[in-house]
């Protein structure tokens, strides 16, 4: 159902009660569909976002300054939204983190992109994306976010692009002048690859009840880097009272498994949060093997490995195959197996029943198979 842009307490607001005149007369469509020729932020039928400024937080990342359509409701500080992006004829999703307090006072959200390796849709935000460029937007999702209750000293532990969340939080607490005893520990590998670096350290110097605990991984060579890690002695060290504080850890798989282990070790898994960018996945068996793919509707036929998820198979293959969150969530990306056998990529557990729903962004080839797509 289309939310009323322009309604108050539930009361049709007077676009409403035009827009049901004016859809009369502009049926097979919309009014909405004709407004948005004029302006895309206008339409009710869809959410876009037109890009208004972009700005590079390192050689890699770069912050998008987004105005989201009337259709927007604001979001918490923590949450997330998917983006799309036509690249070559093709529609790609990724959600991203929301980086600005949900207290800005200009109605736009910002999201900080990192290019990674392989990473088709952050290359393109990151190198290609200008100001005036709309976007399609999802609504705000997720529940990493601060409750509403003042959390009790939180302790942050974030490691490259895994700050926006963070920073969002941060953002908006600063915003509210609540910000309690904070501690935060930042993983970069250099001093220039840290995000929003400046404003961190400004924070720092202006708030002393933030405590910034930057580990800068690599500065002193590749050989040095393992002692920068996170570990449980350098956390005594870092955050010394770690064991009052609720913890809010984001960033790659490897330190979050490094934290949910040290935590759960010590009977406070209650007290930790973790938000992923992809999900988990299990360790392959050693005679893991991939196959010969077959798209049944499409007639299109790859070849796979035993990691690579299925979605990323079938785009590689020049399809456009429906997708969203990317990591196992939505379930827009639920096809069916019509024959052979995938892997469920975060259980390792196999699937070879004809009929079964295949999350085509979490699992991969275990052999020939055959999807409905
Ligand atoms: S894209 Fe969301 S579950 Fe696969």
């Amino acid at each position: 159902m289309q939310k009323d842009p322009g309604a108050t307490q539930g009361k049709p607001s007077l676009w409403s009660a035009i827009t049901l005149v004016t859809d009369y007369f502009a049926w097979p469509l919309r009014t909405s569909h004709y407004v948005e020729l004029v302006n895309p932020l206008w339409a009710s039928h869809s959410l876009q976002a037109r890009v208004e400024k972009v700005w590079d937080e390192t050689k890699d990342a770069r912050t998008l300054t987004l105005r989201p359509g009337v259709n927007w409701r604001g979001h918490r500080a923590g949450q997330h939204a998917r983006l799309g992006l036509p690249i070559a004829g093709m529609h790609y999703t990724r959600t991203y983190t929301i980086s600005s307090a949900p207290e800005r006072d200009d109605r736009c959200i910002t999201i900080t992109v990192k290019a990674v390796a392989g990473g088709r849709m952050s290359h393109h935000l990151v190198r290609n994306v200008k100001p005036g460029d709309y976007l399609p937007l999802g609504l705000p999702q997720g529940e990493f976010y601060l409750p509403d209750a003042q959390p009790v000293k939180p302790l942050f532990i974030t490691a490259g692009s895994g700050i926006t969340p963070a920073m969002s939080m941060l953002r908006g607490l600063i915003a509210q002048q609540r910000l309690p005893d904070t501690a935060h520990i930042h993983y970069a590998p250099h001093e220039f690859d840290v995000i929003f670096g400046v404003e961190l350290r400004a924070m720092a110097a202006a708030h002393p009840r933030y405590q910034l605990r930057l580990q800068l991984t690599r500065e002193l060579g590749a050989a040095h880097a393992a002692a920068r890690h996170f570990s449980p002695a350098q956390l005594e060290v870092l955050c010394p009272d770690w064991r009052e504080r609720e913890v809010y850890a984001c960033g790659p798989q490897s330190l979050l498994e490094a934290v949910e282990l040290h935590w759960q070790q010590a009977g406070l898994s209650r007290r930790l949060h973790v938000e992923r960018f992809r999900a988990a996945y299990a360790e392959a068996p050693a005679d893991a093997v991939g196959g010969m793919v077959r798209f049944g509707k499409s007639k299109v036929e790859a070849l796979a490995d035993h990691r690579t998820p299925l979605l990323r198979v079938a785009e590689d293959a020049g399809m456009n195959p429906p997708h969203g969150c990317r990591m196992g969530i939505c379930h827009t990306c639920n096809t069916r197996l019509l024959g052979g056998c995938v892997r469920d990529l975060r259980s390792g557990k196999l699937l070879n029943e004809v009929g079964a729903i295949v999350q085509t962004c979490v699992c991969a080839a275990a052999g020939d198979c055959e999807l409905d797509l």
